[in-house]
């Protein structure tokens, strides 16, 4: 009998076959609230589960006793209940390196989009506001040349700081744990600590998974710390920034914009005082959103639960200690 999964994403119809070829599987649109007799049924029998977004916690595990393995369609995994997961023999599977260019492709857009103030100006145009020759209300700020601040140098860090300097000529400074040669090497990135990236640079971009350190790393007293020419992105996860934080330095002139694809709350409130401010773009999470990545990141998913539950992986793991072979 092959074994149970619950997909609670829609995926393209070739992957779905992948699936079926391998698993017998109980599709929902998303993860139902508790006590949906349907789901509780299959979450019962699942040996593993597909999808994105809700909440993975030690209660909903115990809701589901044969689970072995839980794929997400995501790099993040902070909706994840790693210790819990651990407890329960449960592996995690992720989705990092197929995303990887176009996030970093997204924080270039922001960058662009904030500094040349792209939306605002297009709108006025649509408006009927392109009367005459444009004057200095209609400028923006360089990027190129400018210094760009990345916090947080993984893969995307990486893939940024290339675009930043061989395309934008910008110097690159990054905060991470560690020194990252290639970005040196490659990219003359030079690692700083966080109040020396906060003070020296033009674009501060957060690349940062969201874990109880990096929680509200940027509040009051970094956004004090920033140039106020300066424009912070946030392409990481929401809750790195401190939201009303963020909100009153944009309003009080602390920075000068901000480019936002994560909020403390997603999808963002049509109410947010975000949504007020010209100084802000503010798109609905679509780091990875284009067709090719998210086919690729639904893809990499199917294979990494076809791996986990056939006792085959050798990448993607979050936990691979739990493997019987770790790689
Ligand atoms: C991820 O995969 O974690 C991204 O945030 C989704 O775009």
């Amino acid at each position: 009998m092959k074994p149970s999964v619950i997909l609670y994403r829609s995926i393209p119809a070739d992957l779905h076959q992948r699936l079926d070829k391998h698993f017998t599987v109980h599709a929902f649109d998303d993860l139902p609230p508790d006590n949906t007799p349907a789901f509780e049924t299959a979450l019962q029998q699942a040996e593993g589960i597909i999808g994105s977004g809700g909440k993975i916690d030690e209660a909903f595990l115990q809701r589901a006793p044969k689970l072995r393995a839980a794929s997400t369609i995501t790099v993040g995994y902070d909706n994840f209940d790693l210790e819990a997961l651990n407890a329960h023999q449960v592996l995690l599977m992720h989705t990092p390196s197929v995303l990887t260019e176009t996030v970093a492709d997204t924080i270039m857009a922001l960058m662009l989009a904030t500094a040349r103030r792209v939306v605002e100006v297009a709108e006025r145009v649509k408006a009927g506001e392109w009367q005459n020759n444009i004057g200095p209300e209609w400028y923006g700020v360089d990027v190129h040349h400018k210094t760009i601040g990345i916090l947080g140098m993984g893969r995307i860090g990486l893939a940024l700081a290339q675009r930043a300097h061989l395309g934008f000529n910008m110097p690159v400074l990054y905060n991470a744990r560690r020194t990252h040669q290639q970005a040196e090497q490659n990219f003359n990135a030079r690692r700083c600590d966080l109040d020396t990236l906060l003070a020296e640079s033009d674009f501060l971009c957060i690349t940062l998974p969201l874990t109880s350190e990096t929680f509200h790393m940027i509040g009051h007293e970094q956004l004090a710390k920033m140039k106020k020419s300066s424009i912070l992105i946030n392409a990481g996860r929401g809750p790195v920034v401190d939201e009303q934080a963020l909100i009153e330095a944009l309003q009080n002139g602390t920075i000068h914009a901000a480019g936002l694809d994560v909020f403390e709350q997603e999808p963002l409130s049509v109410n947010s005082p975000l949504l007020q401010l010209p100084n802000v773009v503010a798109v609905p999470h679509i780091g990875s959103a284009t067709h090719e990545t998210r086919y690729g990141m639904a893809e990499c998913a199917v294979d990494n639960l076809i791996a986990a539950l056939t006792g085959q992986v050798t990448k993607n793991c979050v936990n691979p200690h739990l493997l019987i072979n770790p790689y």
